[in-house]
């Protein structure tokens, strides 16, 4: 019984921080090139896209939770052009994985 008890925590514990380096590894393999390492979009595709500054409060600020997760999943669209900005990557991450985004994104906030 004791023994399951603590293979059932370790199992926990190694899940919870491998979910922790996962999202850093999924944002530096496929959102980086955008958004840039640091989240500023200080990238060639970034800024010819015009990604935002996410360490900019006032960026953060405007933004809500669920408006960014919807932009991960659906992707985004310019609203005047309608063009494509970003693929939406909700067949690429499950919807745990999209939801790490949210919380990995807000602490590029300054
Ligand atoms: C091809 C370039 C590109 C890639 C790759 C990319 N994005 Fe984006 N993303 C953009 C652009 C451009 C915008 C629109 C401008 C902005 O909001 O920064 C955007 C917007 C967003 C937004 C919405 C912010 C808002 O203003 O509503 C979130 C959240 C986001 N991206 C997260 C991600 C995540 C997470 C990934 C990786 C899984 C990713 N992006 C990959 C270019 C990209």
């Amino acid at each position: 019984m004791k023994k399951t008890f603590f293979l059932a925590v370790a199992l926990l514990a190694t899940a919870f921080t491998s979910n922790a380096a996962d999202v850093k590894a999924n944002w530096d393999q496929h959102c980086a090139k955008c958004h840039s390492a640091d989240g500023k979009g200080q990238t060639a595709m970034g800024k010819k896209l015009k990604a935002k500054d996410y360490s900019d409060a006032k960026v953060q600020d405007a933004l809500k939770d669920e408006e960014l997760l919807k932009a991960i999943v659906e992707g985004v669209k310019d609203k005047e052009t309608g063009k494509g900005l970003m693929r939406g990557y909700g067949d690429v991450f499950t919807a745990d994985e999209n939801k790490a985004f949210v919380p990995f994104i807000r602490a590029f906030k300054k």
